[in-house]
């Protein structure tokens, strides 16, 4: 009867521990989307793409051609699809 009882508050301790580290985290990876959702498109495509090669005029290329440029250097870039999509997107304005 003791035992049984013991080791339903271990149990317990364990469950309470994965709901706190589950908050932390959730709270965590919201404060990195936050900082990504601050960032303009302009700012991080001078931070992520000029590792390897002279950022390119945004008007050298067309808006389905920033399209696909950006899906291939998404890759290489190692960024995110929304950091992606925001690089994109300033790209494709300054063509208009
Ligand atoms: C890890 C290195 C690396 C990073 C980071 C990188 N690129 Fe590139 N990029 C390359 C290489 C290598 C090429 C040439 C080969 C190719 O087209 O795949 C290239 C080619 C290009 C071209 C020319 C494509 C063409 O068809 O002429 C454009 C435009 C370009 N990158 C834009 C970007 C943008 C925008 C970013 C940021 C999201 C970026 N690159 C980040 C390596 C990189």
């Amino acid at each position: 009867m003791m035992k049984q009882l013991r080791n339903q508050s271990k149990h317990k301790i364990i469950v309470i521990i994965v709901f706190i580290a589950g908050i932390i985290i959730s709270v965590e990876s919201c404060k990195v989307s936050q900082k990504v959702a601050s960032k303009s498109g302009a700012q991080l495509w001078s931070e992520n793409c000029q590792h390897c090669h002279n950022t390119p005029d945004p008007t050298s290329f067309s808006g389905d051609q920033w399209e696909t440029i950006g899906m291939h250097m998404q890759t290489r870039a190692l960024i995110t699809e929304s950091e992606r999509n925001k690089i994109v997107e300033f790209l494709k304005q300054s063509v208009q």
